[in-house]
């Protein structure tokens, strides 16, 4: 008698919640209920925020970290020793760059970093400038790069990248590169051995060269995509006012989106919790089809530097249809006064699946109405075994 009315109490319930909608339903009963997977969500704002994994979880990208403002700096190393790149160029330790203003954040909280852009050079000298990786290390996650400015110019080799431990084994991510007046960002991958681009990969980039990433090969520039849009590096870039690069790096691959000012979407301007999967093609990325992405890549540290001709910037410069050489464009420093970045933040996300023990107030479940007859002939069911007492 106590098991039916309790059993009528539950349908009564159920067919409640049919029509109520409960806020955080799922995160309170969802483990109980036997058919959870023909729930559908409902959200009370049309933001989209929730994302699905090929598994089915669904999941947020949530705030991790936050660079910006005048506390920028404080969780950066700086790298003050030689150029791995061979750049004419001399990396200031950290103390220097802020006594001699190669790094500061202004008082509308915009952070600086550039290349010497006041000293002339005799034939031969390095122009001093900055390279600096963050403490933090990440394994996946969502980067979020707002710039107003990023360095370009003749002889100029900027990147903001990120990078792992034993070259090239922990993998190596270029996110914004290129060299000159590019106008062309170019997104480039280095792995140990056994990583592949798919072509006919659904990006909106051009592969540049080879496929294989492998950087234990000699010579192997590695695997690079550059971007279509010419406001994606260097000069239109910066006149656009900038914009934001995003990397997106988790099991279903390592993906770049640009976007200048005008374009930059809601979400990511909100940054409460950004959404990739409404942004379109990404313009590169590197799918799990051809790489291993956990086993190529952890452990990476964010990077960014200015280095000055070197293996790129100096190999490519006789075709750059840039003046003269680049020994003798390295010497004045009004060559550079577009070689600097100018940064509103840095923000890095990670993935967090939806389980039990999240609850979300805005987040509303109700039934799916394909067990809506069900329920009713449940209820049904109890009535009459009641009625039937
Ligand atoms: C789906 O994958 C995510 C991330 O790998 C994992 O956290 C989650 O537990 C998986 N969900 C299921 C139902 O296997
Ligand atoms: C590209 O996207 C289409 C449509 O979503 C899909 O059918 C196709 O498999 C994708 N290609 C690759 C290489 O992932
Ligand atoms: C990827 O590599 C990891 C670590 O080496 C391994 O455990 C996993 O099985 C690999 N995944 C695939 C799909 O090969
Ligand atoms: C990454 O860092 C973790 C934690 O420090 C460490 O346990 C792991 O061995 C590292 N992985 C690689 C490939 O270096
Ligand atoms: C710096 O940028 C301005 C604006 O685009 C441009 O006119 C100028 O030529 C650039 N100078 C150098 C040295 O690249
Ligand atoms: C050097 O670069 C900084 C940062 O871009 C700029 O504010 C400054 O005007 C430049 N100085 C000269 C002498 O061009």
């Amino acid at each position: 008698m106590y098991c039916k009315l309790l059993l009528s109490l539950v349908a009564l319930l159920f067919l409640a919640l049919q029509t109520t909608a409960l806020p955080g339903f799922r995160s309170s009963l969802g483990s109980l209920v036997p058919w959870e997977t023909s729930l559908e969500k409902r959200q009370l704002d049309n933001s989209n925020k929730f994302e699905t994994e090929n598994n089915g979880s669904e999941f947020l990208w949530l705030i991790q970290d936050t660079y910006e403002g005048q506390s920028f700096f404080d969780r950066w190393s700086f790298f003050s020793q030689g150029d791995p790149t061979h750049g004419q160029v001399s990396f200031v330790d950290q103390q220097t760059a802020f006594d001699t203003g190669l790094a500061y954040v202004t008082a509308d909280n915009i952070v600086v970093m550039k290349g010497d852009n006041t000293t002339w050079l005799a034939a031969g000298q390095v122009r001093s400038s900055v390279r600096i990786s963050s403490v933090t290390q990440y394994t996946t996650g969502l980067f979020i790069l707002d710039l107003n400015r990023a360095p370009w110019g003749c002889g100029v080799w900027p990147a903001f990248w990120t990078c792992g431990p034993n070259w090239p084994y922990g993998g190596e991510i270029d996110v914004l590169e290129g060299v000159h007046d590019n106008e062309h960002n170019q997104v480039t991958w280095h792995t140990g051995p056994g990583c592949n681009l798919t072509p006919n990969d659904n990006f909106t980039g051009t592969i540049v060269g080879t496929l294989d990433c492998d950087g234990t090969v000699s010579g192997n520039p590695g695997c690079g995509i550059t971007e279509w849009s010419r406001a994606s590096y260097g000069p239109y870039f910066d006149s656009q006012q900038g914009g934001v690069y995003a990397m997106k790096w988790d099991d279903e691959g390592i993906a770049v989106y640009n976007f200048y000012r005008a374009a930059i979407p809601q979400d990511i301007t909100d940054g409460q919790s950004p959404n990739p999967s409404t942004w379109g093609e990404p313009a590169a990325q590197l799918s799990p089809a051809g790489c291993n992405i956990s086993k190529f890549f952890s452990n990476h540290s964010i990077i960014f530097d200015i280095t000055f001709c070197g293996d790129w910037a100096g190999n490519s410069y006789a075709t750059s249809g840039c003046p003269g050489t680049c020994a003798e464009r390295i010497m004045d420093p009004s060559n550079f006064v577009n070689a600097s970045w100018s940064i509103n933040s840095l923000k890095v996300y990670q993935k967090t699946v939806l389980t039990g023990s999240i609850s979300d107030a805005k987040r509303t479940i109700a039934l799916d109405t394909r067990v809506v007859p069900l329920i009713t002939c449940a209820l049904m069911l109890t009535m009459l075994a009641l009625v039937g007492l």
